[in-house]
């Protein structure tokens, strides 16, 4: 049977493998009925590439603006920017059992449920900024890290540390113009060993064999199957989009232990990237799915009926499944289209 949602009020500290076992990620606990989301019926809203947005001041000032009040609320107001946070760590750091599964935690990476629970936790954070500055058309920053023009960190993050989208737990020497490297990680001989043009090439290669390997079958790509009182396995079950993201989050972080922001789950919304690291991790199973007919990755209804809560745009706490996340237009927002630069390389 599908993965249901956790009892909200029995959060427990979590844990990190890299920052200890008695992390506070719980919101604060509301008896409050929980509600099916009602879908919004807004005008489609248009994610754009973040490379391409540096020299766009009108869309950049509204941006800074709706995180700088997201982060100014009240610091136990569930919009808050670091309690917004606390969602990720909530769900990535064992801070919830599942219902009826006492000690086998709700986990939403290294399986199936990665891409769904990311795809919705986005879709709230963004209507939430958007209506924090009264603007329904407001999008998140894709990270275009697929095309050659965006594979170094997007600008507007790192080059004013003043700016609210600014955060300094990272690894600086990652800045722009080093290339972000899909292969890295904090395991000792890591990273593709290439640089300049060549490691550019290297990513594009490692993500169209991704695409080819993993078209005909969609567990390769989404990651294996979780199911209620399964715990997920965090060798093994990530699918291969997932595998990148990782990598991307490492080389962001802190380059030494312990590893933060980006760097660890449990800190990992604290930092702004994170949002446009995911919008394009998300446009990303998009492409896939229109590269498969929109054909639908799993029929298995322990898939499609895994549901999460969240707080939506209007404070109210809702429930939502996996099935009815599986088209960006349900959720009301696309992606703007940007050349595909890995689809032609190689074979
Ligand atoms: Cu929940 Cu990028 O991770």
């Amino acid at each position: 049977s599908p993965v249901m949602p956790p009892d909200l009020s029995k959060c427990h500290d979590a844990n990190s493998p890299g920052l200890g076992n008695n992390i506070k990620c719980c919101p604060p606990y509301t008896s409050a009925d929980i509600v099916d989301y009602t879908f919004p019926e807004t005008p489609l809203r248009v994610r754009r590439a973040a490379h391409l947005l540096i020299n766009d001041s009108e869309y950049m000032e509204k941006y800074e603006e709706a995180v700088k009040k997201m982060k100014e609320l009240p610091e136990n107001h569930p919009w808050n920017f670091y309690q917004q946070a606390r969602v990720h760590c909530a769900y990535c750091n064992e801070a919830y059992d599942q219902v009826g599964f006492p000690g086998v935690p709700v986990q939403v990476h290294n399986s199936w449920l990665f891409l769904p629970w990311h795809r919705y936790y986005l879709h709230f954070y963004e209507r939430i900024l958007g209506k924090l500055i009264d603007d329904n058309t407001f999008t998140l920053p894709f990270w275009n890290f697929d095309s050659d023009d965006g594979m170094t960190i997007p600008e507007f993050f790192t080059n004013d540390t003043s700016s609210p989208l600014y955060n300094a737990n990272r690894d600086t020497s990652h800045y722009s113009p080093a290339i972000v490297d899909y292969k890295y990680s904090y395991d000792s001989t890591a990273g593709s060993g290439d640089t300049g043009n060549a490691l550019v090439l290297a990513n594009l290669c490692y993500m169209k064999k991704t695409f080819k390997q993993s078209l005909p079958l969609a567990e390769l790509f989404m990651g294996d199957p979780l199911r209620a009182g399964q715990e997920a396995d965090t060798t093994n079950g990530f699918g291969q989009l997932e595998n990148i993201h990782n990598a991307v989050h490492m080389w962001v972080g802190t380059p030494t232990s312990p590893y933060i922001d980006m760097g660890d789950f449990s800190t990992a919304g604290k930092d702004c990237i994170f949002f446009s690291l995911h919008a394009n991790v998300d446009r990303l199973w998009h492409i896939y799915r229109m590269f498969r007919g929109n054909k639908v990755e799993f029929t298995d209804t322990d898939w499609l009926d895994t549901t999460f809560i969240f707080y939506d745009e209007n404070e109210q706490v809702v429930r939502v499944k996996v099935r009815d996340c599986l088209k960006p237009n349900k959720l009301r927002y696309t992606y703007e289209e940007v050349p595909i630069p890995w689809m032609n390389k190689l074979n």
